[in-house]
């Protein structure tokens, strides 16, 4: 088999084999075929597709291409959830905790941020003494024990994935749906839950601008997880707007703290809800109205806010900053963006909002930058809500001063504004199944 053939035969418009897919995978982890002839390869899938089979396999052989995790120790359904990415975007930070006081298991490896979107590996660690690096016995114990563990997703799993990402990154392949599709699966296939409910984000701050593209990539994924034996269950959620106020790493903690004391702005609370009662329904802990119940409880008796203090805790972090988060660090500086006029938010580029929170330090503009974890913005007039020459739309925080004034100069040009109330956004725009599209 010769690498230059299946380049040209992709090129071509023809079908893979799961032969010469898993030879040019293998052959790429393993140095034997160099960047450019994957990059090739790669463009070729951008322009020609693949079909579901070649899909499913280039998957499956990603997936094989390191460890992969035997949850077998765990006892139960293991539920796992995963975000196309997003801004503001902390809603594994109370979810995975209010599964677990559900009564689900939550055995999750989250990732850092990189770019615009943020991590939730980043923002546990902005609690003093967190360790996102547990070692398997560990953390099988801890979600036999407790229900939920959060870790860091370690360099073992789907290798393949972080060398393709890399070369997708500078070859101007990343956008491609079956690209998406087979990096996220790759690692949630190798993760080793049971049942997986995805997050496709849509709009200014996701990869999906479009929701027709985002229910193309959720079909994708939808069918990869099912052929390979998993549950699947995706969410199309509006990322046309950052979700809740906070984008930061202290902020977005202290964010998901006041969704599960009952707080906190509304869609955040209504996506982390219709997320939590998915994974409680496909772990089978009972009907949609059953799952609505047990959720409305957890926040009410604070069952899920210790969940999350008692998994701080047992990851060596300093729990009390979970029911004292006046505990966290403020930033330095601040600085607010003032209206200069009346009017409505018309529209915002979620993904210059991101840009703005890395500017500020929150984010990484590379693997080894170094996170700001007081750095941030809060947002408190988005999209469609009026606004009075005078009124505070977002405030930014920085541990320096002088980063503040370009980045507020940037953040301005994010915001749309004009004299007509725009058309109320949804916050959960579709649902996709093995079997059907549910727009709602
Ligand atoms: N997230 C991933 O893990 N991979 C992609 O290709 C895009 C988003």
């Amino acid at each position: 088999m010769r690498i230059y053939d299946i380049i040209e035969k992709k090129k071509r418009g023809g079908e893979l084999s799961n032969e010469e897919i898993c030879y040019a995978v293998k052959g790429y982890v393993s140095d034997k075929i160099p960047d450019y002839q994957i990059a090739a390869l790669l463009m070729a899938i951008y322009f020609q597709g693949m079909s579901d089979q070649e899909l499913y396999n280039l998957t499956d052989c990603m997936a094989k291409s390191g460890e992969t995790a035997d949850l077998s120790q765990i006892d139960g359904i293991k539920v796992d959830k995963h975000s196309t990415g997003g801004v503001g975007d902390k809603t594994t930070l109370a979810v995975a905790p209010l599964v677990a006081a559900c009564g689900g298991k939550v055995a999750k490896m989250s990732g850092r941020g990189l770019g615009f979107t943020g991590g939730t590996i980043d923002k546990l660690e902005s609690i003093p003494g967190m360790q996102t690096a547990l070692n398997q016995k560990q953390f099988f114990e801890m979600v036999n024990r407790l229900g939920l563990a959060v870790i860091g997703q370690s360099a073992d799993i789907a290798p393949a994935d972080k060398k393709l990402y890399a070369l997708r990154d500078v070859t101007a392949t990343v956008d491609s749906i079956p690209l998406i599709a087979a990096s996220i699966m790759s690692k949630k296939l190798a993760a080793g839950s049971d049942k997986i409910v995805l997050d496709v984000t849509v709009g200014s701050g996701a990869f999906m601008k479009n929701l027709e593209d985002a229910i193309t990539l959720a079909e994708k994924m939808v069918v990869i997880g099912e052929k390979a034996g998993r549950e699947m269950v995706a969410i199309l959620t509006n990322m046309d707007v950052p979700l809740g106020i906070a984008v930061g790493n202290d902020i977005e903690m202290i964010e998901a703290v006041e969704m599960l004391q009952g707080n906190g702005p509304e869609d955040f609370r209504e996506i982390c809800h219709t997320f939590a009662r998915e994974m409680l329904v496909l772990s089978g802990q009972g009907t949609e109205e059953e799952c609505d119940k047990m959720l409305r409880e957890a926040i009410k008796s604070g069952a899920g806010l210790k969940k999350l203090a008692d998994m701080v805790a047992e990851q060596g972090g300093d729990s009390t900053y979970i029911y004292h988060t006046e505990k966290f660090p403020k930033a330095k500086y601040s600085l607010d963006f003032v209206a200069e006029q009346d009017g409505y938010v018309v529209k915002m580029d979620t993904e210059q909002c991101g840009k703005t929170a890395v500017m500020l330090g929150a984010g990484r503009e590379t693997k080894d930058s170094l996170i700001d974890s007081a750095a941030g913005i809060r947002f408190f007039k988005k999209t469609g809500q009026k606004v009075r020459k005078g009124d505070i739309l977002a405030t930014l925080y920085a541990s320096k001063e002088n980063i503040l004034a370009p980045a507020l100069s940037f953040l301005k040009d994010a915001y749309q504004f004009g004299q007509k109330q725009p058309e109320p956004q949804k916050n959960i725009l579709a649902k996709v199944t093995k079997d059907r599209v549910i727009l709602y």
